[in-house]
């Protein structure tokens, strides 16, 4: 009799736990499942989007923006860009602060040229991707609060996060949302749509980041070639031409010349500049109310 009762029991007690967490399991399920708003499924609907495809890409669009760096840019959509930008001036900026390089143009603004320059924090807001913002470049000595290193890795192979890559001239705070419109839209997006995912299209603006900006030692009263005029330097940025190959062929922007006809938000009120100071332990602090985007509110700051 009691051996009975202990089977019994022992299937209960089975019948409950499957039972059991498959409940639970469904539970979880249901609260994963994403429901899309009206205005997404719009989006969705306009760029032809299977509905399979939409609650994974919808999952993107709606995380806080990061930096994700140039490299991702490359290999299926902008590989003549990306490919022209390594060999172009914002794809060695890094190397400028190394010793030894431009000895001449360091003395003149008093830098040291000797001086190791990759870890200091003035230098890397500038001379790279992101640093101090989400998903940005960290310079060799970066460590979590636990002792790891989390240092960005550098390939000199493959230029990435440690230049001024795509994300410091195309994005308010890197470039994971807009990546999801780019993909899911394949390059069939409007200004007016990629703008709320934080790419930005204000370029004579953007360069004011860097260019002329009140924190660089290379303002235009120390030497005439730092006078920056954004009609002539636009010309530089993008040398693709020599790049395209059968290859990347069909990576042509079919939708580039509508979209030039186009006015963005960001063209008729420019985004805000970042200001930034250097704190008394010597880290790189965003000044208050200069940051061109709320990632909490998701608001845009203009001008
Ligand atoms: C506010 C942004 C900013 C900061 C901060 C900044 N730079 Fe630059 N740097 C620039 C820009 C923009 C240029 C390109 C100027 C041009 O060619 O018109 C430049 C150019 C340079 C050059 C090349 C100059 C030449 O004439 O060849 C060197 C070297 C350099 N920076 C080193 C540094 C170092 C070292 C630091 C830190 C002490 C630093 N920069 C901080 C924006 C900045
Ligand atoms: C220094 C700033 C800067 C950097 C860095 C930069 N771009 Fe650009 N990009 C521009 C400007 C300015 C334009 C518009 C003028 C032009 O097309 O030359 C542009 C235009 C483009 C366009 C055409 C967009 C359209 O639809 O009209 C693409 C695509 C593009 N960039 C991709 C890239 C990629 C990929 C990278 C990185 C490998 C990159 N850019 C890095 C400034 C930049
Ligand atoms: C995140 C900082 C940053 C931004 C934003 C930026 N630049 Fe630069 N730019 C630099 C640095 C640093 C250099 C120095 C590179 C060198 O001297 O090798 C540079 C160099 C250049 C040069 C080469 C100058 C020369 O004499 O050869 C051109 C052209 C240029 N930038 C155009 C632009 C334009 C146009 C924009 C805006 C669409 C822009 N840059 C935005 C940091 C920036």
């Amino acid at each position: 009799m009691g051996k009975m009762l202990k089977i019994l029991s022992l299937v209960l007690v089975s019948l409950a736990l499957v039972f059991g967490t498959g409940i639970e399991a469904d539970a979880k399920k249901k609260k994963k499942k994403i429901e899309l708003t009206e205005k997404e499924n719009a989006l969705f609907d306009k760029w032809e989007v299977k509905p399979k495809k939409r609650a994974k890409a919808v999952k993107d669009m709606r995380k806080k923006p990061k930096f994700v760096g140039a490299v991702k840019c490359n290999g299926s959509c902008h590989d003549a860009y990306y490919q022209a930008w390594t060999k172009s001036p914002h794809g060695g900026t890094y190397n400028l602060l190394k010793p030894g390089e431009r000895k001449e143009a360091k003395l003149r603004v008093k830098l040291d040229p000797e001086k190791d320059y990759t870890t200091t924090p003035l230098c890397l807001r500038c001379h790279t991707t992101g640093y101090r913002q989400k998903g940005g470049f960290k310079p060799a000595g970066s460590k979590s609060k636990k002792g790891k290193d989390t240092a960005t890795k550098i390939d000199p192979e493959e230029p990435n996060k440690e230049q001024v890559g795509c994300e410091m001239c195309h994005s308010v705070a890197g470039g994971s949302q807009f990546r999801a419109v780019m993909k899911s839209s394949k390059g069939n997006f409007t200004k007016a749509e990629s703008e709320p995912y934080g790419q930005r299209w204000d370029y004579s603006n953007v360069c004011t980041r860097c260019h002329t900006h009140k924190n660089t030692p290379f303002q235009p009263e120390v030497h005439d070639k730092y006078k920056f005029n954004f009609e002539e330097r636009k010309l530089k940025v993008h040398k693709i031409a020599d790049y395209w190959n059968e290859d990347n062929a069909d990576q042509k922007l079919e939708k580039k010349d509508d979209r030039a006809k186009e006015e963005g938000q960001t063209e008729k009120t420019p985004l805000v500049i970042e200001d930034f100071k250097i704190n008394d332990k010597g880290k790189l602090k965003f000044k208050k109310g200069t940051k061109p985007y709320n990632s909490k509110k998701k608001t845009f700051k203009y001008k």
